[in-house]
C-alpha cells in the first residue's frame, strides 16, 4: 500500500519506517526542513533503539520517502497518517492546532477516497473535528469526495518504539465505515499474524482507550510514590512493600517502582487532558487530580532531601546529576523529573554537572543557557566526571550503565559519600557498609 505519514516525530517516524519495513510505500511529511533534509541523508533527529538502520535501509530500498510537501506525498497514497503534537495548553487541554492544520490542508488536497487516520493522541471528539475540517475545504473548492476519519491512537513506548511497534500488544482501530476498516486490516495484519491482536471499536472509544491506558499507567505510578512517601514517614523500606504486593498477580510488578515522578511527552499532558475532559462535562475528576498532584509533588522530594542534609542555601555546592532523559533509552526531556531537579538545584545557588548516554543534545538544546554561560550547569562527557570533586551523587534516570557503579571509585571522586537515588537503584545497607549516605524514596526515615 502507500501511505503518508505526517510528523516526523517519535510516533510519525516509527510508525512510516515500521510500515515500510513491511513493503509499504511510505511518505514521511514534516513541516521542520531541517528534520527532512536530515532524514533524507540518513541522519535521524531522535534517538530510538534500532530506528536508524531501519530508516537507512528502507530509504535506500525506495520505500520510505521524506517530504516537505504534502500535496506532494498524497498525490501517490491514499492513507493519511496524522501524528503530529498535541501538546498540552495552559489550561491543561489537548491544542489540537497542529491536528486541525494538517486536516485542513489534506482537505485541500483530497481528490479521491481517503483514509485519514488520527495516529496522536486526541480528545474524545476529535474524529468528528477533522472532519468537519477536511469536509469545510472540500465544500470550499466545490469537490465531492468521500473520505473516512479513523481514530488509531499508538501505544508504543519510547526507548522501544521499534519494538513495540512490531510486536504490539493490540492494535486499536476506531471506525464505522465497513470500507476503512478492511483498508486499516489489511494494513495492520501484517503486525498481527501470531493471533489477532485487532480491536476494532467506536471513534470514540478508541481515543478514550488511549486516554485511560495512559492514565492508568500514571495512576500506577502516583499511588506507588504515595506509598514510597508513607514509608518514609514510617521508616519501612518501600522496595520490600514493592515486592510484597507485585506478587499478587491482581497487581503485578509492573510499574509499581516508586522513584522521582513520571514525565515525558505523554502521561503528564494525557492525565492533564483527561482531567480538563472530565471538567468540561461537569464531573469531578477525584482520582486523575490526586495523580497529577502527587507527580507534581513527587518531583520535588529529591531536592527536599537535599536540603534536609545540606540546608537551604546551596551555594557554594556542587552535585553530579546521572540521567537527564525523562527514562532510559530515550533522549526526550520533556516534562523530565531531571528538569525541576535542576531549576530547584540552580534557584538555591547550587552548581551542577550532568551526564546522560544520550539525552546531552537535547540538554544543550532545551536547558536555559544562562545555566551554562553563568557556570551554574555543565555537560560532561563521562558519568564519573560528573561526580568529580562534587558534594553528592544525583541519580535520575536508571539507564543501565548507572545500576552498578564503581561505589570506591565514586567514594574516592565524591567530596562527601552523599548519595539521592531518586530510581532506587542501590542497596542502602550494602552501601551503608561501605561508608556512604544514601537516600533513597521511601526506604525509611533516616539515611543510612
Ligand atoms: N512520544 C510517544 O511516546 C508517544 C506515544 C504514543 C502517542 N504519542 C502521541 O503521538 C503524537 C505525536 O507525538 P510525538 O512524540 O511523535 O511528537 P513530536 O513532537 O516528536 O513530533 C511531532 C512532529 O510533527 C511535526 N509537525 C507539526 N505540525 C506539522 C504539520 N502541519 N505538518 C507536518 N508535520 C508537522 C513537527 O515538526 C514534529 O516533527 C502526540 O499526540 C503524542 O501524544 C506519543
Amino acid at each position: 500500500m502507500h501511505l503518508t505519514v505526517i510528523g516526523t516525530g517519535y510516533v510519525g517516524l516509527v510508525t512510516g519506517t515500521c510500515f515500510a519495513e513491511m513493503g509499504n510505500f511510505v511518505t514521511c511529511v514534516d513541516v521542520d526542513e531541517d528534520k527532512i533534509r536530515d532524514l533524507r541523508q540518513g541522519k535521524i533527529p531522535i534517538y530510538e533503539p534500532g530506528l536508524e538502520r531501519l530508516v537507512v535501509s528502507n530509504h535506500a530500498a525506495g520505500r520510505l520517502k521524506f517530504t516537505t510537501s504534502l500535496a506532494e506525498a498524497m498525490a501517490e497514497s491514499t492513507v493519511y497518517f496524522i501524528a503530529v503534537g498535541t501538546p498540552p495548553g495552559v489550561d491543561g487541554s489537548a491544542d489540537l492546532q497542529y491536528v486541525l492544520a494538517v486536516a485542513r490542508e489534506i482537505g485541500r488536497h483530497m481528490d479521491r477516497y481517503g483514509v485519514v487516520v488520527d495516529k496522536s493522541t486526541v480528545p474524545i471528539g476529535t474524529a468528528e473535528k477533522v472532519r468537519t475540517a477536511i469536509q469545510n475545504e472540500l465544500d470550499e473548492r466545490g469537490a465531492q469526495v468521500d473520505f473516512d476519519v479513523v481514530s488509531n491512537p499508538e501505544f508504543l513506548k519510547e526507548g522501544a518504539a521499534v519494538d513495540d511497534f512490531m510486536r504490539p500488544d493490540r492494535i486499536v482501530i476506531g471506525t464505522d465505515s465497513e470500507r476503512a476498516r478492511g483498508v486499516m486490516h489489511t494494513l495492520y495484519a501484517d503486525f498481527s499474524r501470531n493471533h489477532d491482536r485487532i480491536l476494532f471499536m467506536g471513534v470514540r472509544d478508541a481515543e478514550m482507550t488511549k486516554y485511560a491506558a495512559n492514565a492508568m499507567l500514571a495512576t500506577k505510578i502516583s499511588f506507588m510514590n504515595e506509598i514510597a512517601a508513607l514509608c518514609d514517614g514510617l521508616d519501612i523500606d518501600v522496595e520490600n512493600v514493592r515486592l510484597g504486593i507485585g506478587s499478587d498477580a491482581r497487581i503485578g510488578y509492573s510499574f509499581i517502582y516508586p522513584g522521582c515522578g513520571y514525565g515525558g511527552s505523554c502521561f503528564p499532558k494525557d492525565v492533564k487532558a483527561l482531567i480538563y475532559m472530565a471538567e468540561q462535562h461537569r464531573l469531578d475528576p477525584m482520582i486523575l487530580g490526586s495523580v497529577h498532584r502527587r507527580n507534581e509533588a513527587q518531583k520535588n522530594v529529591l531536592f527536599a532531601k537535599i536540603v534536609d542534609h545540606f540546608g537551604s542555601d546551596l551555594s557554594g555546592k556542587t552535585f553530579g546529576v546521572w540521567g537527564l532523559a525523562f527514562k532510559p533509552g530515550t533522549d526526550d526531556m520533556r516534562e523530565a523529573p531531571s528538569v525541576a531537579l535542576l531549576q530547584a538545584l540552580v534557584a538555591a545557588g547550587a552548581r551542577v554537572k550532568a551526564f546522560d548516554p544520550v539525552a546531552m543534545t537535547t540538554a544543550r538544546r532545551e536547558l536555559p543557557a544562562t545555566w551554562f554561560e553563568n557556570g551554574s550547569l555543565a555537560l560532561v562527557e563521562d558519568q564519573y566526571e560528573a561526580v568529580a570533586d562534587t558534594d553528592a551523587l544525583i541519580l535520575v534516570t536508571e539507564w543501565k550503565p548507572f545500576r552498578h557503579p564503581d561505589f570506591q571509585a565514586l567514594k574516592e571522586l565524591l567530596r562527601t559519600s552523599v548519595v539521592f537515588d531518586g530510581r532506587n537503584q542501590y542497596d542502602p545497607a550494602k552501601m551503608g557498609r561501605d561508608g556512604f549516605v544514601y537516600y533513597g524514596i521511601g526506604r525509611g526515615a533516616s539515611p543510612d
